[in-house]
């Protein structure tokens, strides 16, 4: 099984919580957990792009780095591990994102790759005037059909001379071209996302489901394969997860309480309304179980907690569900939850085995980076 770190481009993780560590994104930041994800062998880390926070008293995701520059930042420190940008397909033209996306590939040496989003938050894009109006909502998988095969043409031909509703390319050309195959990511539930990502991505990412049912997110993996066996084309499933791990199952559960107990109600409680404002695409978009009071403290992501021997096998248990390639991490703390699954839990896992043949069980972490 692949492993990534969703890595904290934005403040405080992905925990909306007044218990929970509280921190601003810097690069120092992300290139201290990027460069000890690498060297405990993690094979990719993704950044997000988010435009908006949602407020409260944590202020939570007010403050937001950009997800292609911090991306090419790290290309330039980091040699092994692969690196994936978020691009707001609603903010930047597609023959841009392709040129940036070569940069990137230029930097790296062929390490990068893209995950394309709709957007589902309207205040992200109509601060700027951007949102094409909420009938968006039941389009947008149209939109993005099309933006990608813009950037697929590009990456693959150097020109494109695409004709669409939204597009329109006139013997566009980007040069030089990605010198890897440039990977695609997409993060659809909804049917039409789904279609999406079985039609033109390499992967697909979904949300990990409940705390400590490590395969509740198998109907979405299953979606995935019905999806695949209508285009023949391979893409699978990768599964967002945080880790909240300890040296016992009481120690981790106490932490996960205690951030529970602090969650900010305010941040919390926009972050319904926004969710709730797509009433076009289907029943089935994962955006509204994000605000679901079961575990809004951490967007309902699917949550492992406990013991590092726990985390190891519900991890090797995420593994075994037909169709899943990798996990996507977050951690209530990142330096020391990226240092604790290179250290105490990796080693544990069954899937992961392979990576032991390369990269000791104890790495010499790198001097720890000022924030
Ligand atoms: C791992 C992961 C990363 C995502 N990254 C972003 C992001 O950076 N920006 C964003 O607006 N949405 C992001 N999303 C939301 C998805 O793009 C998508 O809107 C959501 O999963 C709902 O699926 P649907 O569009 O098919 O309804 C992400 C979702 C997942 C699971």
């Amino acid at each position: 099984m692949n492993v990534g770190v969703f890595i904290p481009i934005g403040n405080n993780g992905w925990l909306i919580s007044e218990n929970a560590p509280q921190y601003r994104p810097t690069f120092a930041l992300n290139k201290e957990i990027v460069v000890r994800a690498e060297a405990h062998g993690f094979d990719f880390a993704l950044s997000m792009i988010k435009l908006r926070g949602f407020g409260g008293k944590t202020e939570f995701w007010d403050h937001n780095l950009e997800s292609f520059t911090l991306m090419a930042g790290l290309a330039a420190v980091t040699s092994k591990i692969k690196l994936y940008a978020t691009a707001a397909t609603l903010t930047m033209p597609p023959a841009i994102v392709a040129r940036m996306a070569s940069t990137i590939d230029s930097i790296s040496g062929g390490r990068f790759g893209v995950n394309l989003v709709t957007g589902w938050q309207r205040p992200e894009y109509s601060q700027m005037g951007l949102w094409p109006g909420d009938q968006f909502f039941g389009t947008r998988y149209q939109y993005l059909a099309e933006y990608v095969q813009v950037l697929r043409d590009l990456w693959a031909t150097g020109q494109s001379d695409f004709k669409g509703t939204h597009f329109q390319m006139d013997d566009c050309r980007v040069s030089p071209q990605p010198q890897a195959p440039m990977k695609v990511i997409c993060a659809g539930q909804s049917d039409a996302g789904m279609d999406f990502s079985a039609k033109y991505a390499d992967y697909n990412f979904c949300f990990g489901k409940g705390v400590n049912t490590p395969t509740a997110f198998a109907p979405a993996a299953q979606k995935l394969i019905e999806a695949t066996a209508k285009t023949g084309r391979h893409v699978t499933t990768y599964v967002l997860v945080m880790v909240i791990a300890d040296e016992t199952d009481e120690a981790a559960r106490a932490k996960w309480e205690h951030y529970k107990a602090g969650a900010d109600q305010e941040a919390i409680a926009w972050l319904g309304q926004q969710s709730a404002a797509d009433t076009r695409s289907g029943t089935d978009t994962n955006v509204r179980q994000m605000a679901d009071p079961t575990s809004a403290v951490n967007i309902n992501m699917g949550t492992l907690v406990g013991a590092y021997e726990t985390v190891a096998r519900l991890l090797d248990e995420m593994a075994e569900v037909p169709g899943t390639e990798g996990v996507l991490l977050t951690f209530d703390d990142f330096v020391a939850g990226v240092e604790a699954f290179g250290t105490r839990i990796q080693p544990l896992m069954a899937s992961r085995a392979h990576v032991q043949a390369t990269v000791p069980s104890r790495v010499v972490a790198p001097e720890p980076v000022a924030a």
